[in-house]
């Protein structure tokens, strides 16, 4: 077992109606001149976003907003979040919307309390040393972007996908009504539910260090959101279900089913992050297209912790060597997959690359990471590109 350390700040208000509290808590955490930073329009649609600027307004506090933050959202967007905030004398940013909502307003919030040019932080140029504090309504359970330290970002020029991490990113506060869940499409709750269990895999699939404690926590929550996953592809409206999802969605990522590991492999996260940055595919379907080949190609080099995982999460029967019970595993997760409407390929996920993109991929991918990524099995550029290219 590795040393670590856990932290997180974010106080979670989870249920019901919970958004009617949204003034209370900026008030708690300070917050004066309020930017709302939202996505496409959902939350327009929905009528969540004229709920929330209702209960600023019956609060006595001041706002302005700014929506249009795109899945694999724009950098172009955060310069412009920040010269407004600038303008406008904005000390507090909510976010209300998804991942990509949530990150766009990290990157806003890191622009506003840092001189020089935001970016430097995504290409790993230097540390941001604050944040404008922010909180969060959340709208789709998949990132645990409302608890976790990270943000991505997605430079047009070059189609460059970033994530950069800093506590001081992490929001005060995350407000989750499973409920403002329900209006999303089903393809996005799977997609959803797809990175929730990504976050969780990406650190279980180590060859450094564990807790037992920790892999139990992470086997559950697995196996629940599969449970729950399944639950909500016939039943979209099932509250208990929606919450179960939600909920792991936060745990999943704010590093509690990491605790004693080394720090987990990310490889698949990273190899998604390319193609999101050039294809602009849900950052969940890419990572279901991408993760069966990805473990075919590294399982023997971390092998009991596969066989674990085909035991312990996919519920495959203890018969044949140990290579067989893998294999067996990561064919029943990619049956999951299907079960829920994921792709388990590129072709599937509506992907056919040139060589010079796969090779622009694999390079991207390798400059991003320094070289080399994994933990499961260390992979080098020319693993990257052979992964890409065995996932079609
Ligand atoms: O933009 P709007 O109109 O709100 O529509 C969104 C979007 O089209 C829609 N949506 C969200 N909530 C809805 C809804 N539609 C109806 N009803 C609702 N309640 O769903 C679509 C996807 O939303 P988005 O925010 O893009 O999805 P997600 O939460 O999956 O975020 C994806 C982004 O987060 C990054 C991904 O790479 C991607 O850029 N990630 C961020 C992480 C983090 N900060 O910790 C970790 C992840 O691994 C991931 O990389
Ligand atoms: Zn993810």
């Amino acid at each position: 077992m590795f040393d670590f350390k856990y932290f997180t700040p974010t106080k979670v208000i989870f249920g019901k109606d919970t958004e009617k509290q949204v003034a209370d808590l900026i008030k708690e955490f300070g917050g004066t001149k309020v930017l709302i930073h939202y996505g496409g329009g959902s939350v327009v649609r929905s009528g969540l976003l004229k709920k929330v600027t209702d209960i600023l307004e019956e609060a006595g506090i001041n706002f302005v907003t700014l929506g249009g933050a795109v899945p694999n959202p724009h950098l172009s967007l955060v310069y412009e979040g920040i010269e407004l905030c600038k303008r406008e004398g904005v000390d507090f940013i909510l976010a209300v919307g998804g991942g990509s909502a949530i990150d766009s307003a990290k990157a806003i919030g890191y622009g506003v309390a840092n001189d020089g040019d935001v970016w430097d932080f995504y290409d790993y140029k230097r540390q941001a040393t604050g944040c404008l504090p922010l909180g969060v309504i959340l709208t789709m359970s998949a990132t645990g972007s409302e608890m976790s330290s990270s943000s991505v970002i997605t430079k047009e020029e070059g189609l460059v996908k970033r994530g950069y991490s800093s506590d001081f990113g992490r929001p005060k506060f995350a407000i989750m009504n499973p409920v403002l869940t329900m209006t999303l499409p089903d393809y996005q709750t799977a997609c959803g539910c797809t990175d929730i269990m990504m976050h969780t895999m990406e650190r279980y699939f180590s060859n450094g260090g564990n807790m037992e404690l920790t892999d139990a926590l992470a086997e559950g929550l697995l196996r629940t959101v599969m449970k729950n996953a399944v639950i909500l592809r016939d039943e979209p409206e099932n509250y208990d279900a929606r919450a179960e999802v939600m909920w792991a969605g936060s745990l999943s990522h704010n590093g509690l089913t990491g605790c004693g590991n080394d720090g987990g492999d990310w490889a698949t996260h990273k190899l998604e992050h390319e193609l999101g940055g050039l294809y602009d595919v849900a950052h969940g379907a890419g990572l279901a297209a991408l993760w069966g080949t990805w473990a075919r190609y590294v399982y023997k080099d971390c092998l009991p912790r596969f066989k674990k995982f085909a035991l312990n999460v996919m519920g495959v029967e203890a018969v044949g060597t140990d290579e067989e019970i893998a294999v067996r595993g990561i064919e029943a997760m990619e049956d999951f997959y299907r079960s829920i409407n994921m792709p388990t390929n590129l072709r599937e996920l509506g992907v056919d690359p040139t060589e010079e993109e796969y090779a622009d991929m694999a390079h991207k991918c390798a400059a991003g990471v320094g070289g080399k990524m994994g933990s499961a099995k260390v992979l080098y550029e020319e693993d990257m590109l052979a992964i890409y290219k065995q996932s079609l």
